[in-house]
């Protein structure tokens, strides 16, 4: 099985000094000093979770000892992870939302274009749906809004809207340009709602009003309050079953079989452990 559908709540992961210390210390520097930037706990356990992430599904499914790798990011920002002198595996991709982080891979094929987000549906912040839709509108195509706004509830509308926003970020991050596209160029055409048992694997994606048939979307829920969507291209291999849910893994699984630190750098431990630990948490606006 060379594929991963993962996720890991790092929102109820209450890290211990040996667990930080240990995690800090497979971090290429420059990784380092950014999640020892963030201002909230919550921030830095999702990005240092995605790493660990990474890593297992390196050692696990590729087998490539950590030792062998070597954290890489491309310009626009993407992970991989350089292999000795000449290979690199990039089938793989991370997001975060809420207490999630999430990781997709699909290591069978080297040229797979993988993205995957993830989001927890919610409340807009401080506004009204109707008006957060319109400070949104360029996001998203007359046609995808059309979708978006006809359920009656409006609770239902958001579940709509993240949907939608999964479906386009994670194309975004598969082709890994980050924002540099302009968002009406893509339109995705749903055929089946995804709030069912399944994974929903049939939502088309038209570019400059061309169907790309190369593109494949696996669309689910990881709780009720969180979808995902993964964008594949399969270089035109579509394949004929669509993959299993995501599953969870714990903290036991992010951190057995990592090596000790050596030298455990416990000021970096008391600097994540001196830090708020999120910010306020977002409310249903008042009616
Ligand atoms: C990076 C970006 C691609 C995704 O960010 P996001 O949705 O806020 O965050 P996610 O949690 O889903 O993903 C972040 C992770 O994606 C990965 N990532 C970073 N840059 C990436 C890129 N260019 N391509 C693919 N993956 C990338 C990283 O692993 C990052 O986590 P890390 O910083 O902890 O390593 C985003 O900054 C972006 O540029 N989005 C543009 C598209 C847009 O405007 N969408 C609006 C909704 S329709």
């Amino acid at each position: 099985m060379f594929k991963a559908r993962w996720y890991f709540r790092c929102g109820s992961w209450i890290p211990n000094e040996r667990e930080w210390t240990k995690a800090a210390d497979i971090l290429i520097p420059e990784e380092k000093q950014r999640i020892g930037k963030f201002k909230y706990q919550k921030d830095a356990k999702s990005s240092l979770s995605g790493r660990l992430l990474i890593r297992k599904a390196a050692r696990d499914i590729c087998n490539i000892p950590h030792q062998s790798q070597h954290p890489k990011r491309t310009d626009a920002g993407k992970p991989y992870l350089q292999i000795g002198d000449s290979n690199h595996i990039r089938a793989f991709n991370v997001s975060h939302s809420g207490d999630l982080v999430v990781l997709a891979g699909d290591f069978s094929h080297p040229d797979v274009d993988i993205g995957v987000d993830v989001m927890r549906i919610e409340w807009p912040s401080r506004t009204t749906v109707p008006d957060y839709f319109h400070t949104m509108r360029r996001q998203f195509t007359e046609s995808e809004w059309q979708v978006i706004r006809r359920p009656t509830d409006e609770w239902d509308k958001m579940h709509v809207f993240y949907r939608f926003w999964c479906l386009k970020e994670s194309y975004v991050k598969a082709i890994g340009v980050g924002l540099g596209i302009d968002l009406q160029r893509l339109e995705f055409h749903t055929k089946e709602s995804n709030r069912g048992a399944d994974v929903v694997c049939t939502t088309q994606l038209f570019k400059d009003g061309n169907l790309q048939p190369d593109w494949m979307f696996e669309e689910s829920y990881i709780d009720d309050n969180h979808c995902v969507a993964v964008a594949l291209n399969q270089n035109s291999v579509i394949p004929q079953t669509c993959v299993d849910r995501f599953i969870e893994l714990t903290s036991e699984d992010l951190f057995r079989d990592l090596p000790e630190a050596l030298n455990p750098d416990v000021k970096y431990w008391r600097e994540y452990a001196g830090k708020e630990a999120r910010p306020q948490s977002k409310r249903k606006p008042s009616s």
